[in-house]
């Protein structure tokens, strides 16, 4: 069955280098859940720690309530699905995911069954006898994906599955992941340096940076409440912003002395500076003389729905903004405009960004 786990002050050293200083963490049963942050942040080292490729330097790592720090591999009941397919290329589809099952001592006719309820449900079936040569490579990552689910694991990881895959087929499979891992229900551990990709997939996210996680919460929330203005950086697009918070008037005021009306303060935010993180949908473009931060539109690119502008602020920096397009016309370059934005939808954070002092934000990780 499908296992819960526990990551209780983890440590991962290679030689003397700490990769992973101290990390804790839970994963629900049936939880599909991503490992999201740059080339680097120490990803694949913590899921081949789970794996059992990888010592563990310090603390436990737990499915249910047994810890498996000292459980070979190969008796911990992992499905693994890479980037690079790894399926055999001189054996059939179905010799491949048959593969898993050879040495459970699982009588023919089962094998058969299960193999042909694998492929169904991966939606492979029909090329069960082809080789993997003469599949496209989104079909050859569902022989690697049947392969590791037909052994009925307790956990499925994913590092990466769909990074060698063109954009267009990405999503596809993404789609397609989700709704096999939906249907089979199994504890998904997912590895992803692409933010869009985890938001598409998850129910929870853990956005790490240098070995330590910054945020874990649902896509929703990490996106539209960031624990800290990495996260807010990482995830999508933000712009950040120099103001003053004045708590008892409610307001933030800008570098202009634009006073714009902030109901967005946490309990433990104090008068002084903070960085606006400000998203690109966020900003309002007012007329020059109505109120707001003074800005000089730049440059525009079209994209159909939405239209990008580069706008340069009074201060200097440039920001990105976008708007819906509308019918009637495009902002011309060198057109002076005033700033808004939508203050229920920005955040705000420490002047040094490690964290937010908007109130909302919901953030598993010391749960
Ligand atoms: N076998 C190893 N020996 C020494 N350092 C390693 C080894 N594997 C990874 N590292 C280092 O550990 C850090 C995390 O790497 P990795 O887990 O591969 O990151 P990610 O998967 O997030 O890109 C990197 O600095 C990497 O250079
Ligand atoms: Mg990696």
């Amino acid at each position: 069955m499908s296992v819960s786990i526990n990551f209780d002050h983890v440590v991962k050293r290679y030689k003397e280098v700490t990769v992973i200083p101290d990390l804790s963490l839970q994963v629900k049963e049936g939880e599909f859940f991503t490992l999201l942050g740059p080339s680097g942040c120490g990803k694949t080292t913590l899921l081949r720690m789970v794996a059992g490729f990888n010592s563990i330097e310090g603390g436990t790592i737990s499915f249910d309530s047994q810890v498996i720090n000292d459980i070979a591999p190969a008796k911990r009941n992992i499905g693994m699905v890479f980037q690079n397919y790894a399926v055999f290329p001189h054996m059939s589809v179905r010799k491949n995911v048959e593969f898993g099952l050879k040495n459970r001592k699982i009588p023919k006719d089962e094998i058969k069954k299960r193999v042909d309820e694998i492929l169904e449900t991966v939606r492979i079936a029909e090329y069960a006898e082809r080789l993997p040569e003469r599949l496209s490579g989104g079909q050859q990552q569902r022989v690697a994906l049947a392969r590791a689910i037909v052994i009925k694991p307790n956990l499925l990881l994913m590092d990466e599955p769909l990074s060698n895959l063109d954009a267009k087929l990405r999503i596809e499979m993404r789609n397609a992941i989700k709704q096999i891992q939906n249907e089979v229900g199994i504890t998904t551990i997912y590895v992803t340096h692409d933010q869009e990709e985890a938001m598409a997939v998850s129910d929870r996210i853990a956005v790490m940076n240098l070995g330590v996680i910054q945020h874990v919460s649902t896509p929703k929330s990490i996106y539209q409440r960031p624990n800290n203005l990495f996260v807010a950086n990482f995830i999508g697009h933000s712009n950040t912003l120099k103001a003053k918070a004045d708590i008892s008037g409610r307001k933030l005021v800008f570098e202009n002395g634009y006073a714009l009306q902030y109901d967005g303060f946490a309990d433990d935010a104090a008068d002084g500076e903070v960085k606006v993180s400000v998203r690109p949908e966020e900003f309002i473009i007012r007329k020059e003389d109505e109120p707001g931060v003074p800005a000089t539109v730049k440059s525009s690119i079209f994209l159909g729905l939405m239209t990008t502008y580069f706008v340069e602020l009074f201060s200097g920096e440039t920001v990105e903004i976008t708007d819906v397009s509308s019918i009637s016309s495009i902002i011309p370059n060198g057109t002076k405009v005033s700033l808004d934005f939508e203050s229920e939808k920005i955040n705000i954070f420490m002047p040094d960004g490690t964290r937010s002092l908007t109130k909302g934000v919901q953030n598993d990780a010391y749960a």
